[in-house]
């Protein structure tokens, strides 16, 4: 049997692009060498693709990689892709990497690859449209606004009065599109209004303002398999700072998880669970997906950030929540690949 040519895309262009690395890796280890052939393809800074040789995968960060790519690798243009994979297994994160540019981009090649299509990818990535969308399913979210970079160029301190009119402190700001929190601010008092703006209008035009929720952060993984979409077990999580940051995220021992959840009485994960998969199906999201969200201490399930591609590290929450549901890495990796390539080709038109 011919093996399936894996192209497993990692790097990329944008701010998570080591946490990228880190999911790529992993899922360029744990590829059945039975079935599948994994070619190890890099993107670089400027969008370029090159098929990198695997010792290169194990470099400590995307600069390494980089540096070495003229020397090392090869590039390939676009067009000869289909000619080098059969499939793409996308390891990318955050803008053009699971926000529907790659997507795309596979679409027009006539490349098969994982996760959902275009639009489910470009709203899993915005959290001020799929908001809206839950919102009109009858799925909770925070209460939220967004502003604008022009406005608040013009009239800041009528932005100002806006933000302080509708939101009680502390409350949230955050760029509309980003991720691993990425341009996250915690605004405790008005005079940080300008300096958390500021910094969401750094990686976005669009900045969400939201209530502070209280109450304890979960993740669930939604994950489909022979056709059913079936939750995983739930983790709670305790983050080590005010909030669920970067650091706390990715650096060791940052941050307590509870797989299944320790203080979230199992009614309400049960309740949980069906509403991330409301979410998952309301936002068209497919073969996988990571619902987060807050319950609230009055029982309030709110859902804050739906992501249609999720961390694939051996730590993160999917490899952790399917290792509590007995799957081994190999075998999520595979059934990533099946469900994708069945997707693909029931697809009329693209995904
Ligand atoms: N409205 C909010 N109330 C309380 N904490 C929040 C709120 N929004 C975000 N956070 C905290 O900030 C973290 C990152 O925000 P999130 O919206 O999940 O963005 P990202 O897509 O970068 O993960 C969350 O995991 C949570 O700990
Ligand atoms: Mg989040």
């Amino acid at each position: 049997m011919e093996k399936l040519r894996v192209g497993i895309i990692l790097g990329g262009m944008s701010s998570e692009r080591e946490v990228s690395l880190n999911s790529g890796r992993n899922v360029h280890d744990n590829l059945d060498p039975e079935f599948f052939q994994g070619v190890p393809l890099f993107m670089d800074a400027s969008g370029g693709i090159w098929e990198i040789p695997w010792q290169l995968v194990s470099q400590n960060t995307t600069v390494d990689i980089a540096e070495r790519l003229t020397a090392e690798a090869r590039r390939i243009p676009y067009e000869d892709l289909k000619g080098r994979i059969d499939f793409a297994f996308i390891s990318l994160h955050g803008k053009y990497g699971d926000d529907g540019c790659i997507q795309g981009l596979l679409e027009l090649l006539g490349i098969p690859y994982t996760g959902p299509g275009v639009l489910a990818s470009a709203l899993g990535m915005d959290k001020h449209i799929q908001q809206k969308i839950l919102a009109a399913a009858g799925i909770g979210v925070p209460a939220s606004m967004a502003v604008h970079d022009g406005e608040w160029r013009r009239a800041p301190e009528a932005v100002t009065e806006r933000l302080l009119q509708n939101f009680a402190l502390p409350f949230f700001i955050k760029p509309a599109r980003e991720g691993s929190s990425v341009g996250v601010g915690k605004v405790a008092a008005a005079d940080e209004i300008a300096g958390a703006l500021e910094e969401a209008f750094r990686w976005d035009r669009v900045a969400l303002a939201e209530e502070f929720l209280t109450g304890i952060e979960f993740s669930a993984i939604i994950l489909e398999r022979d056709g059913e979409i079936a939750p995983l077990d739930l983790t709670e999580i305790h983050p080590q700072s005010e909030f669920y940051t970067y650091d706390d995220k990715y650096m060791p021992g940052r941050c307590r998880k509870f797989t299944p959840p320790k203080n979230i009485p199992p009614e309400a994960a049960d309740r949980i669970k069906q509403e991330a998969r409301r979410a998952f199906e309301a936002l068209g999201f497919r073969s996988y997906g990571r619902i987060d969200g807050f319950y609230l201490p009055d029982g309030r399930i709110l859902i804050t950030d739906p992501n249609s591609s999720s961390g694939m590290a051996p730590s993160s929450f999917f490899f952790e929540q399917a290792a509590a549901a007995g799957m081994l890495p190999a075998m999520i990796i595979a059934v990533l690949i099946e469900n994708a390539r069945a997707i693909h080709r029931e697809k009329k038109g693209p995904l």
